[in-house]
């Protein structure tokens, strides 16, 4: 069997490893999705070994070419169903391995508006700030009242998380077979962070040409359906908070980092920022539902 190597601090590797191999179990039942197997944790090299995927992509690639202007290599609707219905049973199940815990998540959503503000702080500090003041006057309201003691939301599980629910943490094999990668940041938190993560991506990359709308809405519909739709609706409070943590921290790795991903991953990053900052300014963020 190939094998992956990955090289870090041995204890955050042990509770990788330890955590790959408890979503291994108790998502067993979900066909198509998998985290990839540990084989051992090599303890004098301090290293995590797995298996490896052969010939895999990250889902980020998949999506990306396969919805551009490229038509011989086009995603197909089913597929996009499929793979985003696929995507949402699985954290559907381990999110309920955990039995979504039944502690207060009001610390939970204040770690939020902090690290919101975080964000925001850095963002400011930068000399290309590409968020006006106007916007991050709003956005910081907005995180200061859904922290709020009188305001209740539904969806604001608390569950054991992944943590990086991220493109480039889902892996797809020539088969279709998917993987999930990369536990590291695995922690308690708010459920719905994970899954927010995953559809504010896939609804950044939608955004970028009619085409890839197209061809993406049926997965951004097909992961909420998976996950479970009557409790999720994207436009919840806290659904819009949580796109807008992703959608600040999209901007800030593009404004610090873009330049050291050569031209097409910078271009790529650079559009997607864009998208990102045209949303935060268009966004109402006044709060509908208490
Ligand atoms: N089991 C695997 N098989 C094939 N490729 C893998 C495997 N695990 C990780 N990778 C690749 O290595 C990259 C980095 O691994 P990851 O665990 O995400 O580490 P990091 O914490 O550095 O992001 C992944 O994004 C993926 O492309
Ligand atoms: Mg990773």
């Amino acid at each position: 069997m190939p094998l992956h190597y990955k090289q870090g601090d041995l204890k955050l590797l042990e509770r990788e490893a330890e955590e790959l191999r408890r979503a291994e179990l108790v998502t067993a039942g979900i066909d198509g999705v998998r985290p990839p197997r540990v084989h051992r944790l090599a303890v004098q090299e301090c290293m995590l070994v797995t298996e490896h995927v052969p010939r895999a992509e990250s889902l980020f690639n998949h999506l990306w070419n396969r919805t551009g202007w490229c038509r011989w290599r086009s995603l197909h609707r089913c597929s996009a169903e499929d793979l985003g219905a696929r995507l949402g049973k699985w954290l559907r199940a381990y999110h309920a391995s955990t039995g979504f815990l039944a502690v207060d998540s009001r610390e939970y959503l204040a770690r939020l508006a902090d690290r919101t503000s975080c964000k925001l702080e850095h963002l400011q500090r930068r000399a290309d700030c590409p968020v006006g003041l106007h916007t991050t006057r709003r956005i910081r309201s907005y995180v200061g009242q859904i922290i709020g003691p009188r305001l209740t939301f539904g969806s604001q599980y608390v569950a054991r998380i992944h943590g990086d629910f991220d493109l480039a943490n889902i892996l797809v094999d020539p088969q279709g077979g998917l993987y999930i990668v990369d536990f590291a940041d695995t922690r308690e938190g708010l459920a719905l962070s994970d899954l927010v993560r995953l559809w504010h991506a896939v609804w950044a990359i939608s955004e970028l040409s009619q085409r890839r709308r197209r061809a993406l809405q049926p997965f951004l519909e097909a992961l909420i359906d998976g996950y479970g739709n009557l409790e999720v609706k994207t436009d919840s409070p806290l659904f819009l908070a949580l796109r807008c943590w992703n959608a600040l921290t999209l901007i800030l790795s593009a404004s610090m980092f873009g330049t050291m991903l050569g031209f097409s991953g910078n271009r790529a990053l650079r559009q997607l920022a864009a998208v990102n900052r045209t949303w935060l300014e268009s966004t109402d963020f006044s709060l509908k539902e208490c």
